[in-house]
């Protein structure tokens, strides 16, 4: 239906979890990304990211009422992100995307807004 938000046509909440859990995956691993992460544990960060995506694409609004205002660029301030950070951001994003299998153009779209977002991040 024309109603429909991004999170239903993806599946829901189920489509984020896996998405976010493929992602940290990666970053777990990374000798240029895991060192920037304050947490020990990832779990923490991996909740934080999945919850403000799943509001992001029209679900449960959960990240706000927790976490307020996303301000990422605000929250992304501690933390150095050249290029190269930006780039194995997205490399572990890039893999996430394509393991869900979306159909081609929600696939599209979900690739585009991350690429977007991982470039406005950007501040060293
Ligand atoms: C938090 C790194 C891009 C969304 C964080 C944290 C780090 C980080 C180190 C702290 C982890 C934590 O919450 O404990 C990066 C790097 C990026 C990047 C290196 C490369 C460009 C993005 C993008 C988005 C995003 C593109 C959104 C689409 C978030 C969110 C949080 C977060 C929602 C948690 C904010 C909070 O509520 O505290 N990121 N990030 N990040 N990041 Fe990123």
């Amino acid at each position: 239906a024309e109603s429909m938000s991004f999170y239903d046509a993806v599946g829901g909440s189920e489509a984020f979890e896996r998405l976010v859990h493929r992602f940290y995956q990666g970053v777990k691993d990374d000798p240029l990304l895991r060192p920037l992460y304050p947490e020990e544990d990832l779990t923490g960060a991996e909740e934080r990211l999945r919850m403000f995506l799943v509001q992001y694409w029209g679900g449960p609004t959960t990240y706000g009422e927790q976490r307020g205002h996303p301000r990422l660029r605000m929250r992304h301030a501690p933390f150095v992100i050249g290029e190269p950070e930006r780039d194995a951001w997205l490399r572990h994003m890039r893999d996430a995307v394509d393991s869900l299998e979306l159909p081609d153009d929600l696939s599209a779209k979900l690739w585009t807004y991350l690429q977007y977002a991982a470039h406005s991040l950007v501040n060293a």
